[in-house]
């Protein structure tokens, strides 16, 4: 018999510009549903925010996306193509370490809203709640190739079933 099959696909881009993770972002922003979880992953600079503007994009919210660093959940209406309406989570928890920190943020509450689509930032903060729900990853890496150029991998993971 082969070997066995990965757990997950690892898609994987090349971003050259800006405009390009902005771009990688609003097509992959097609496949999100109503109360879908996106944990981003990637150093202070690599992009990450730029590509939840591109999401943002995607589900044409008007607000201004910029970095929750401080106010720690920005919370934005959009709305699919088809008219329907939909609230983002943009969060932020490069401050936010401790169990408590969290709790202290209502970040449990923000992810406990069952239609709402959720884009954790920092999301290393969360691993805990992150690995007991079905989530996207986005891990953006600097290369090498130039100062712009980011690689950015797109995974879906499942919950670790404990038996
Ligand atoms: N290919 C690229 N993709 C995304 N951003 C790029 C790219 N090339 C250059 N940049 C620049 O890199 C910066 C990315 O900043 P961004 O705030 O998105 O990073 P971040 O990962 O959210 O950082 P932080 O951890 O501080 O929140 C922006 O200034 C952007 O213009
Ligand atoms: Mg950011």
């Amino acid at each position: 018999m082969g070997s066995p099959a990965p757990r997950s696909r690892i898609e994987e881009y090349i971003s050259r510009s800006e405009n390009d993770t902005l771009r990688i972002a609003r097509s992959f922003a097609q496949r999100l549903r109503p109360g879908d979880v996106i944990a981003f992953y990637g150093e202070l600079g690599a992009g990450k925010t730029e590509f939840v503007k591109g999401i943002c994009q995607y589900f044409q919210v008007e607000e201004l996306v910029s970095s929750p660093t401080f106010t720690i959940i920005n919370q934005y209406v959009g709305s699919f193509p088809d008219g329907e309406h939909v609230v983002l989570y943009h969060v932020d928890l490069y401050r936010v370490k401790s169990p408590q920190d969290l709790a202290e943020i209502g970040f449990g509450e923000c992810m406990a809203t069952p239609d709402s689509i959720k884009m954790v930032e920092w999301s290393e903060n969360a691993d805990n709640y992150l690995a007991t729900v079905p989530h996207y990853t986005v891990s953006i890496e600097f290369s090498p190739e130039s100062e712009t150029a980011r690689i950015i991998r797109i995974a879906h993971v499942q919950p670790v079933e404990v038996f």
